[in-house]
């Protein structure tokens, strides 16, 4: 439809058909089986009048449902408006590939653009317009639950693998059927709830927000996504979904956006609740002046919205100016002429779990594992094949992390499946060790464990934290292995040295324990679909394991938050990885640096950074920096390396972190092969926000060193000059 046809379908409908276009309702309302529904359930109920004015809905399953749901909408809409159908699709739809987090420790946006690739094929066919991601939030909390969503600790790396998500998701035409609008979420700094605790009150500083939380939303509206989603959690004194600021001045006014506005799931009515709004009719005011476009599925909107332009609070041109943003974007995904869009029963058939879907959600699974410690132990050689499979996760299917779809379970490749897969003539003896839940403090199944440990060739240990253990309103005081499996562990590794721990879990844990006896531990995250086969593969030696930690792992709990991008304090404590130094910036009982830090992970080989060399030794403004990095496999197994490149302005007009990533490159090499990897560095990335809240950047001193956080191998300097 033309902008002229949109303008003249605005001028044909109703105060209420205007309000209904910005209602989102749960497709599951609508739906004989109820879905699952996130949140506290709206009690919006499906009427008729609802079905007839709602503009869009939330959460369906498949193409048949997609398909009935716009029929019933369209049969009853006089203006037949069809209705936008929105879905999570967080890391994978029916294939899944591991979760946000582990992706980030891929440090490879090519994979991310391909995982994400395969999602948009399967949501398309699936019938999704719009998928609730990328999820961008800078996360430095692991006591949060939905640290597993977004990419990583770091700015750069969640807006780069973000927006190679919108990247891919969007294609070159969201009218082409095959395509699915981006909303990226959850704006602002949902990360950064105090305490670490899902909801909770975010109050940062204006640098703070723009240097660490800003960025990655704008790189993923830089790369186009059409939505954007406010968050929960009140944003220095006023919740986002309400916020003037951060939605008119910075959102519309600074980054032009001209996008739609969709609440979270019920965070209008909770206005209510953050005590911001005396009821759910001043939420809809407050939410429409801040410029929300649509409600999620509570009902300000539908039962207020209305009133609110009648009796003059609300300027039916604000809900005009909501509804076209709407509008626009079922124009834009050609919907009018299309309404069902990708839909497509029998394309599901051959497009869900094919081998080609799986094959690359395999190799992510591979590529986001992160080796933290191997003495001697891995790869197992082909001739191990009497082999103790023990913990909880031994035959687990719940693999897949809490954002993938329901059911998701059902496709895992379990562990012993995937050594079945590449070695046939395994004899597996699986034995779970402890009680049925992880939280069981049953330790008897320990001696049985044991036992089978001390007959055995090499031994597995399966651990992690439960599934449901992370993700939305997961967050969690303790970051512990839960249960009695660090004792099941230090028994079998007592009975068998020749063990290998594989960790399942949705957050950065705390392994100090457990790594001091642990002679090798493997990273898996939730690997999704292909976990089994991963695992075996990597722990036979058929995939070497390059994964780098996309955030930190703590010593301990009371370390947390603890970002690798710290400032130096005046009183830096000379080794911050020893116990305390008095006077300084320190703990008594535990040293300052993580167990692990950002960007650390081993391999089955070793590379040796030979060299860092600059181009030059001093940069204009608009000049740049040819930054040189040579680096060697010295082992002898081919495997990837990511070579990370780390900035720091020593003096400047405000603190700045003792080490910034700038850049990072992933580069594979044969034994004995040496890479030269070449980095421009420019005057923009030397930039931050001064105490005026200015962008810039100031002459001076300026160190580039390579290696890995808190690890800095190699440094060279050089000087911006005015
Ligand atoms: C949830 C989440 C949000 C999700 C939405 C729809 O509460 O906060 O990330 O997209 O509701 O399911």
């Amino acid at each position: 439809m033309t902008e002229q046809a949109l303008k003249k379908l605005l001028e044909s409908m109703t105060l209420e058909e205007k309000a209904g276009q910005l209602v989102q309702c749960n497709a599951g309302q609508f739906i004989a089986n109820q879905l699952e529904i996130t949140g506290p359930d709206g009690e919006m109920l499906p009427s008729e009048e609802l079905n007839r004015v709602m503009g869009s809905v939330l959460t369906f399953e498949d193409a048949k449902q997609a398909k009935a749901l716009q029929d019933k909408h369209l049969a009853a809409d006089p203006h037949k408006i069809p209705l936008l159908l929105m879905l999570d699709v967080i890391h994978g739809l029916r294939t899944t590939y591991p979760i946000p987090l582990a992706m980030g420790c891929s440090f490879d946006d090519d994979l991310v653009y391909e995982c994400a690739d395969m999602a948009r094929r399967e949501s398309s066919v699936c019938g999704v317009h719009v998928t609730f991601n990328p999820m961008v939030d800078t996360a430095r909390d692991p006591r949060w639950g939905r640290i597993l969503e977004t990419n990583s600790e770091e700015p750069l790396l969640n807006g780069r693998m973000g927006a190679a998500l919108v990247r891919a998701t969007q294609g070159d035409d969201l009218g082409k059927p095959e395509n699915v609008a981006c909303c990226v979420k959850h704006y602002a700094a949902y990360g950064a709830g105090e305490a670490g605790r899902d909801y909770n009150t975010v109050d940062v500083s204006e640098r703070m927000l723009r240097e660490t939380y800003l960025p990655a939303y704008k790189a993923c509206l830089d790369a186009g996504a059409r939505l954007i989603m406010p968050s929960f959690n009140a944003l220095n004194g006023v919740p986002s979904v309400a916020n003037k600021y951060l939605m008119n001045d910075i959102l519309r006014g600074e980054w032009g956006f001209e996008g739609v506005v969709i609440s979270d799931y019920d965070a209008v009515g909770e206005l209510v609740s953050h005590g911001v709004a005396a009821d759910l009719k001043d939420a809809a005011r407050l939410a429409m002046e801040a410029g929300c476009d649509i409600d999620m599925v509570k009902n300000a909107y539908y039962l207020h919205l209305a009133n609110l332009v009648r009796e003059g609070t609300v300027s039916e041109e604000a809900v005009d100016a909501a509804v076209m943003r709407v509008l626009r974007l079922k124009n834009e995904l050609g919907l009018f002429e299309n309404p069902y869009h990708g839909a497509d029963e029998q394309a599901e058939k051959e497009v869900y779990l094919c081998e080609k879907h799986r094959e690359i959600a395999r190799r992510a699974a591979e590529e986001t594992a992160v080796l933290l410690k191997n003495e001697g132990i891995l790869p197992f050689r082909r001739e191990v094949k009497h082999v103790a499979l023990i913990g909880p996760f031994a035959e687990e299917t719940r693999l897949n992390g809490f954002w993938s779809r329901p059911g998701a379970e059902r496709y895992t490749v379990t562990i012993p499946e995937g050594i079945r897969n590449l070695l046939p003539e395994a004899e597996l003896i699986i034995e779970r060790g402890c009680g049925a839940e992880f939280e069981d403090t049953d330790r008897s199944g320990i001696d049985r464990a044991v036992q089978a440990a001390a007959g055995a060739d090499a031994v597995i240990l399966a651990l992690g934290e439960p599934e449901n253990d992370s993700g939305e309103g997961r967050s969690r005081a303790e970051l512990d292995l839960p249960g009695p499996q660090a004792e099941l562990a230090r028994r079998v590794i007592e009975a068998n040295g020749n063990t290998a721990i594989i960790l399942f879990n949705g957050r950065p844990l705390v392994l100090t324990e457990l790594v001091s006896f642990a002679p090798a531990v493997l990273e898996m995250w939730y690997p999704g679909t292909e976990a089994g086969n991963a695992v075996a593969r990597l722990l036979w030696g058929e995939a070497n394991p390059c994964g780098k930690l996309s955030a930190g792992l703590p010593r301990s709990v009371g370390q947390c938050p603890n970002p690798y991008n710290r400032m130096n304090t005046g009183r830096p404590k000379p080794e911050p990885d020893s116990r305390a130094f008095p006077f300084t910036s320190c703990y008594l009982d535990t040293p300052n640096l993580p167990l692990y830090s950002f960007g650390f992970g081993l391999s089955y080989t070793t590379f040796a950074y030979e060299k860092l060399s600059l181009d030059r030794t001093q940069m204009t403004k608009d000049g740049e920096i040819r930054v040189t990095v040579t680096v060697r496999n010295t082992g002898a197994a081919a495997g990837k390396e990511t070579v990370q490149l780390y900035l720091r302005d020593p003096v400047a007009s405000v603190v700045r972190p003792v080490q910034q990533l700038i850049d990072y490159r992933k580069v594979f090499l044969k034994p004995g092969e040496r890479a030269e990897v070449v980095f421009t560095v420019s005057e923009m990335q030397l930039r931050f926000f001064d105490m005026n809240g200015r962008e810039m950047s100031e002459p001076g001193e300026f160190r580039i060193s390579t290696g890995y956080a808190d690890h800095l191998l190699l440094t060279e300097r050089f000087e911006l000059t005015k």
